[in-house]
């Protein structure tokens, strides 16, 4: 397991998430998802999902949060946040992005009011497909 963060640091990051989330374009599923990236360096990154007519061209917040990052040459994450109204899991897609970019974030999943999950990515997803398949 990736190592928690402190308190502080977790509910600053969780609130950041909570934030990223009033700001979801979500008029097709009234989902609304949160998303927030802690670098090793102290700085945050926030994403929410943005949907389209086209459904399939919707993004997910995290990818949001973590292209965000990406592109603006950040990278060492320590941990993502992630808010929705149930505490849901990230989808496969963004597991696997996360594996990509974060493999050893810490992955934090809120609800409206508390944190109901604490993980490691290779915990979401086990078995993966990384760089190591394609040396
Ligand atoms: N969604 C996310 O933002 N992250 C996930 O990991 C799962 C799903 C969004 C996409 C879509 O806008 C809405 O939630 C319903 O699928």
């Amino acid at each position: 397991m990736p190592a928690a963060l402190t308190d502080a640091d977790e509910a600053r990051l969780v609130d950041a998430a909570r934030q990223a989330r009033e700001r979801a374009y979500t008029p097709y599923s009234g989902y609304r998802v949160g998303a927030a990236l802690l670098t090793r360096s102290g700085a945050i990154f926030t994403g929410c999902n943005v949907e389209n007519a086209a459904y399939p061209a919707t993004i997910c917040a995290e990818r949001v949060a973590l292209t965000k990052a990406v592109s603006e040459g950040a990278g060492d994450f320590a941990a993502i946040a992630v808010v929705t109204r149930n505490g849901a899991a990230p989808c496969g897609v963004c597991r696997q992005v996360m594996a990509e970019l974060g493999p050893e974030m810490l992955v934090i999943l809120a609800d409206e009011e508390r944190v109901v999950v604490r993980s490691s990515v290779p915990d979401l997803l086990p078995l993966s497909f990384g760089p190591a398949q394609l040396r």
